[in-house]
């Protein structure tokens, strides 16, 4: 049986374990580029052994990110620097992943804790966002809505593709399309942000139509050992918005456009929700198992698995990768501090080998390196769904 820390092999990569650091946005590109922020921020996270790390959503075209400090890759000159990031993953023996994604009538925003409002058009920092629909999200995000036009939405396949092969080039080894949190992909899926009613909007093959024709511009660029995997937003939590039936029948047919790997998050449509399980350990497990076990498709799965005997559960119980945020965040070296609350034989095995070394095998007070004490283990909660048997791979 798989654990925490068995490797995993998709395509031709492997990872050294099931922990991923999950994309986030981190607001600190200028022009889309790739500093030494994020330089340190990813293998700080690498040489802390996760196995599979995101920097953030990247964007495809200019107006596809979320505020004018957000990465791209929709230049040539952006390549060098997430170019340079990535060796240093790679160095430290993880796995760069790029989220390609656009942002859609959530775009133009400023940063959360500069209020996280939307900027008009006329704004030195903003612009007129695109949607399926003219339809804005409200509230904060309220400025007038571009509707995309049958060409605009081809052009934006172009710009997928293009985006791979800068990410290709910039060595990244694992490809994610962004289809959920209330951007572009994730409007075309949900009824509550699609009202078109060409080809590309109505029924759910309609509404999954921008998706497949996205995996299948980019598949056709990448190398066949690059992984091309898949975040959807399948559950609005809103009566009249996307559902997880939705998911499980949209996810099947990106699995015949090549789909290697999904993970499921929330649609983020709309703020009226019912009942989302934002605050629920492990909320989003019961969801990412209904799609392993229907779709028979590799499943990764976030939204607060932060505690290691719970991520461990996770994977144990048939899901594949256990996607971290803020647990990533709070502590690069999650996944040494989960080996050792979980009693994995060589937790520092997980660092660079020089790192390792001297924590090992250097004389001294062990309580002392700093490595918190391992703490009794606490009560796990298991989502009901989550005892099911799950269905291979
Ligand atoms: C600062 C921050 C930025 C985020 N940006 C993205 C993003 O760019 N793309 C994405 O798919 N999810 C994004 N998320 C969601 C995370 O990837 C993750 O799914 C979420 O935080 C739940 O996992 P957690 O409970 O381990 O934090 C972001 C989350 C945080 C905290």
């Amino acid at each position: 049986m798989a654990d925490l820390f068995s490797p995993f092999t998709l395509k031709g990569v492997t990872l050294r374990n099931r922990i991923v650091m999950s994309p986030m946005t981190m607001y600190r590109s200028q022009d889309g580029r790739a500093g030494d922020f994020h330089l340190a921020h990813m293998a700080a996270r690498a040489a802390g052994g996760f196995g599979l790390l995101f920097p953030e959503q990247i964007a495809i075209t200019a107006d596809g990110r979320t505020t004018t400090r957000c990465g791209g890759l929709y230049d040539d000159s952006q390549v060098e620097g997430w170019a340079r990031v990535n060796a240093l993953v790679k160095e430290m023996g993880g796995v760069a992943a790029i989220q390609l994604g656009h942002t859609g009538r959530k775009g133009s925003e400023v940063a959360p804790w500069e209020g996280g409002h939307q900027l008009p058009a006329d704004h030195p920092h903003g612009w007129e966002t695109r949607a399926p629909s003219a339809l804005p999200y409200g509230g904060d995000h309220d400025h007038p809505v571009h509707e995309l036009a049958v060409e605009e939405i081809h052009d934006l396949h172009q710009a997928y593709a293009d985006a791979a092969v800068r990410a290709v080039a910039a060595g990244f080894e694992w490809v994610e399309m962004h289809y959920a949190h209330g951007y572009l992909g994730a409007s075309f899926f949900s009824p509550l942000a699609n009202r078109r009613t060409d080809r590309y909007g109505g029924s759910l093959e309609n509404r999954v139509r921008f998706h497949t024709e996205a995996l299948d511009a980019v598949r056709a660029v990448l190398p066949e050992r690059i992984p091309l995997t898949m975040r959807l937003g399948a559950d609005d939590f809103n009566p009249a918005g996307a559902t997880m039936d939705d998911a499980v029948a949209a996810i099947s047919m990106m699995k015949d456009h090549g789909l290697d790997l999904a993970d499921v998050s929330f649609g983020m449509n709309t703020d009226q929700m019912v009942d989302p399980v934002f605050g629920e350990e492990a909320g989003f497990v019961p969801r990412a198992m209904r799609i392993k076990e229907e779709v028979g498709i590799p499943v990764g799965v976030s939204w607060n698995l932060g505690r290691p005997q719970v991520a461990d559960r996770v994977v144990r119980a048939g899901l594949d990768l256990v996607l971290l945020g803020r647990p990533a965040l709070a502590n690069p070296h999650w996944p040494v501090w989960a080996a050792r609350e979980l009693g994995h034989p060589a937790p520092f095995s997980l660092v660079p080998e020089d790192y390792g070394w001297w924590l090992e095998n250097f004389r001294g007070h062990a309580p002392s390196i700093g490595w918190p004490e391992v703490a009794p283990p606490a009560p796990v909660t298991v989502p009901e769904q989550e005892r099911r048997t799950p269905a291979p791979a």
